[in-house]
């Protein structure tokens, strides 16, 4: 339960599409049951199910917003939330990441090796999916999208510790490890309920956009925020030099080699509450928030066009929820 003062409840939110999530669930268990020992052993003690399925509920939405979804839809969602859920085994690697979803992540319990081989699993069990889908084009927007979130991460990977990445790369980084997921659960899900208007590329709009501002939201809890709350080990992108907007406009602020010099100072220490204090102390939250805030417009002006709906208000309630995620 959040404790933020003007926070949105994700579970009523989402409330349009609670019973299909269930089934998202049951199905990802369906597809994980056939796995053999000792793979069958480990999938039984990740908790496939127990993230927010924010991208399983973007899946539904998008499909009943523009049409009436059906058993595709139910796949497609077990789909995106197996990439998802691959890519947080891989990433929790990559980042040194001790805690997911309230629990020691895979890495922590059964070693590096071990994570990256079962978030392999796990990608495979995903196209598998898609494979036996039979839905025009998904096969090959999932390629893409995993295509572009390998691209970003490997591209983060590589300006670790680089003091003068710009925002403009900040944002096409985020947008390939990000938001190109959350495009492609909107424009699937849209596309497989109504293949034949322009709905899906602007579910699709809305996507992207509402990506952008979750990670702008999620980097700046990963400075600012409390790590009980969210479940996962925070301060990782300090620990790893990885540069996320409230730092980089922080770094613009006042005198350049000073903050620099301050900045590597909190970095080898690993001090993050010092670099929390640091931000908290300047405009940096506000900037960082404001420019979610733009994704955020932008994200709801994409959906004018679709009709007035039960599920075109959820959409329009994540929208604002993602924003509230990360508003003190
Ligand atoms: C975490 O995503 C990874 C990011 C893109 C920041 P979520 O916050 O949606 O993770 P779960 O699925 O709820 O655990
Ligand atoms: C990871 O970004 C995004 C992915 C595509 C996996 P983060 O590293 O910020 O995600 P968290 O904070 O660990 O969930
Ligand atoms: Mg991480
Ligand atoms: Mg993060």
């Amino acid at each position: 339960m959040s404790t933020h003062s003007h926070s949105v409840d994700l579970t009523a939110l989402l409330s349009p599409v609670s019973a299909d999530l269930e089934r998202v669930r049951r199905r990802i268990g369906d597809v994980l049951s056939d796995a053999v020992w000792p793979v069958g052993d480990y999938l039984s003690q990740l908790d496939v199910g127990g993230g927010k399925m924010l991208r399983a509920a973007l899946t539904l939405l998008s499909g009943q917003a523009v049409g009436s979804p059906g058993e595709k839809h139910i796949d497609l969602a077990a789909l995106v939330e197996l990439i998802h859920l691959a890519s947080l085994l891989h990433d929790d690697v990559i980042d040194q990441a001790k805690t997911r979803r309230g629990c020691p992540s895979a890495n922590i319990r059964w070693g590096n090796t071990q994570a990256v081989l079962l978030g392999d699993y796990l990608l495979s069990k995903a196209f598998g999916i898609a494979e036996t889908l039979n839905l025009a084009g998904a096969a090959k927007v999932m390629c893409q999208t995993a295509e572009a979130i390998c691209t970003g991460e490997i591209r983060q990977n590589f300006c670790k510790g680089d003091l003068d990445l710009s925002e403009s790369d900040y944002l096409q980084i985020i947008e390939a490890k990000t938001a190109s997921l959350f495009g492609a659960c909107c424009y699937l899900g849209a596309f497989a309920a109504d293949d034949k208007s322009l709905a899906s590329t602007y579910c699709r709009q809305y996507g992207i956009a509402l990506g952008m501002a979750f990670q702008i939201t999620d980097d700046l809890l990963d400075i600012v925020g409390c790590a009980d709350k969210e479940g996962k080990t925070l301060g990782t992108d300090l620990f790893n030099e990885k540069l996320t907007l409230p730092v980089i406009y922080w770094l613009r602020q006042g005198d350049g080699p000073a903050r620099q010099a301050e900045f590597l100072r909190f970095s080898e220490r690993s001090d993050a509450p010092a670099l929390a204090q640091a931000i908290r102390q300047s405009d940096a939250a506000a900037y960082t928030l404001s420019r979610a805030g733009d994704f955020i417009r932008q994200a709801k002006e994409a959906l004018v066009p679709l009709p007035e709906s039960v599920a075109k208000d959820a959409l329009l309630g994540l929208a604002t929820y993602v924003l509230l995620r990360a508003t003190p």
